[in-house]
């Protein structure tokens, strides 16, 4: 393959990632950034799952942006490099005929109370 060819489907294929995905960035220093990461990604995941779209929750945002992609990734986005990827959802429609999950059966005594 040429070094063109190859460098434009690079950058398709992060321009496709781009698209699909939330990353939820927080300041380095920041005591709670992962709870408070968490907690909007939930919403954002419950809000997603009501519109009919699928959420992937990743947590290897920090790792995922540290390689060459992820740092020209991360410049072109213009992040401040005081702030870390704490945390990524992906995004995407379920397959056509896939149901909805049910939940998984809960475990005897797994749930203390008090
Ligand atoms: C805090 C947290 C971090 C996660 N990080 C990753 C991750 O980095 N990579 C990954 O493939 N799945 C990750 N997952 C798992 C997926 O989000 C998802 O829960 C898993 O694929 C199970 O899906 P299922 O319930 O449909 O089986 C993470 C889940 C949680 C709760």
């Amino acid at each position: 393959m040429s070094e063109l060819k190859e460098t434009i489907l690079h950058r398709r294929a992060i321009r496709r990632f781009e698209e699909r995905q939330i990353t939820l960035f927080a300041p380095k220093d920041f005591l709670f950034a992962a709870e408070d990461c968490a907690c909007a990604a939930e919403n954002m995941m419950l809000m997603a799952d009501s519109l009919g779209v699928g959420s992937c929750y990743i947590g290897q945002g920090r790792t995922a942006f540290a390689d060459p992609y992820g740092q020209e990734i991360l410049r072109r986005w213009n992040i401040r490099t005081d702030y870390y990827a704490v945390m990524q959802l992906l995004l995407g429609y379920p397959k056509e005929g896939d149901h909805h999950p049910a939940p998984k059966p809960r475990k005897d005594g797994r749930v203390l109370r008090f």
